[in-house]
């Protein structure tokens, strides 16, 4: 096979599919994938045959992807902003009229009053809050409260619940400290639910969680819900994490780099470098096979090397070396397919169709338009 590739172990991705579906099944908590780990409607599909009730996606693009592919009850999970944002949602929004989005502030409630007021639509709202991140989310009970009055208030909005993403805390290594993390996040929504069930929402929605959050979240009683993303793949970041019942999870996602260049003292040449894989903070090793024991660092655009530790023997020039990414979310999207394996075998090809998704068709660019 051409190397760099990006590859999954399909009996793994199956496996780590069934394992959340079931965890959520179990305690009668719905479980709604979030998108911006896979982009592949490929994978959405088989999230949603194993009973997931809906899919979360980041971006607009993304939603038209899951709308192409005939997926239906998908939440956006940041907010929209502008002209062209909403216009194309208000098209996007006669194919899929059940998407659900979220708010932040009164002037997204404006913006998607405006929308229905000249298209005559109905929207599903969630009010987005913030419980520590500090990137999107009213900011405070009071902030949420405004905001979920203003919904309540705009009859063409139908308020249906509150969305928390407490990213923060999903990477802290000590099992102890992210449960203890998330409780005190718990604890902040449970103010938020009691605003929404005095505006008459008297079973909301509450969506939110990540993988490192879901065993503790599962049992809080408060989330409807789980987003969950990148427990398809389990990268390196995630995998280094100390876990109760997530340890069943194990890493799917690997990147085949071929070694390219053998004549240092203590490690070899690979053809992926930050264009291949990203890191996250917690490097990147080799998946499997001899040299499994070897950890990866990128040296350049495209190249990287691979160290092998302790008695594991140095790959010979030629080698197929597969490294667990760092961060999976921002590999795949570095790539347009999926190369899926059994075992050793290839048995299929996913491609990777949200990925930036109709950006390039709305620049209605061609190859005349860049030359001219
Ligand atoms: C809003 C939101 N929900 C859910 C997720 C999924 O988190 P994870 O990949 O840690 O499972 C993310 C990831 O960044 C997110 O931004």
């Amino acid at each position: 096979m051409d190397t760099p590739a990006l590859c999954v172990d399909l009996p793994t991705l199956k496996k780590n599919i069934g394992i959340a579906a079931a965890y959520c099944r179990d305690r009668g908590v719905h479980l709604r994938p979030h998108f911006k780990t896979h982009k592949c409607t490929g994978i959405a599909k088989m999230q949603l045959a194993a009973g997931a009730i809906g899919i979360s996606c980041a971006t607009l693009d993304e939603a038209a992807a899951l709308t192409r592919a005939g997926i239906r009850n998908v939440l956006l999970t940041s907010p929209l902003v502008g002209t062209s944002k909403l216009d194309r949602l208000g098209k996007l929004l006669t194919s899929a009229p059940d998407l659900l989005v979220v708010v932040d502030h009164p002037t997204h409630v404006t913006q998607l009053a405006e929308l229905c007021a000249a298209r005559g639509y109905k929207i599903k709202v969630l009010i987005d809050f913030d419980v520590g991140q500090r990137r999107t989310g009213a900011n405070g009970l009071f902030a949420f409260e405004e905001v979920a009055r203003c919904v309540s208030d705009c009859k063409p909005l139908s308020l249906c619940g509150l969305q928390a993403f407490a990213g923060q805390i999903q990477h802290i290594e000590s099992l102890d400290e992210r449960t203890v993390r998330a409780q005190a996040v718990v604890e902040r929504m449970l103010a938020a639910v009691a605003v929404l069930k005095v505006l008459g929402v008297q079973y909301p929605i509450v969506s939110g969680s990540g993988t490192g959050t879901a065993e503790f979240d599962l049992s809080s009683g408060i989330f409807t819900e789980l987003q969950l993303g990148s427990y398809v793949f389990l990268d390196a970041d995630y995998e280094a994490l100390e876990w109760r019942d997530g340890g069943d999870l194990t890493p799917s996602l690997f990147v085949m780099t071929t070694v390219i260049s053998g004549n240092q003292k203590g490690f070899v040449t690979v053809d992926a470098g930050t264009k291949a894989l990203v890191l996250g903070t917690r490097g990147s090793r080799v998946f499997t096979g001899p040299f499994c024991n070897a950890v990866y660092e990128p040296a350049g655009d495209e190249h990287g090397s691979v160290t092998p530790i302790g008695s594991t023997p140095m790959p010979p020039v030629g080698a197929l070396l597969p490294l667990i990414p760092g961060h999976c979310d921002p590999t795949v999207n570095l790539y347009d397919k999926l190369v899926l394996f059994d075992g050793a075998r290839v048995v299929g090809y996913l491609p990777v169709d949200g990925r930036r998704a109709g950006s390039y068709s709305n620049l209605h660019l061609s190859s005349e338009t860049v030359c001219a």
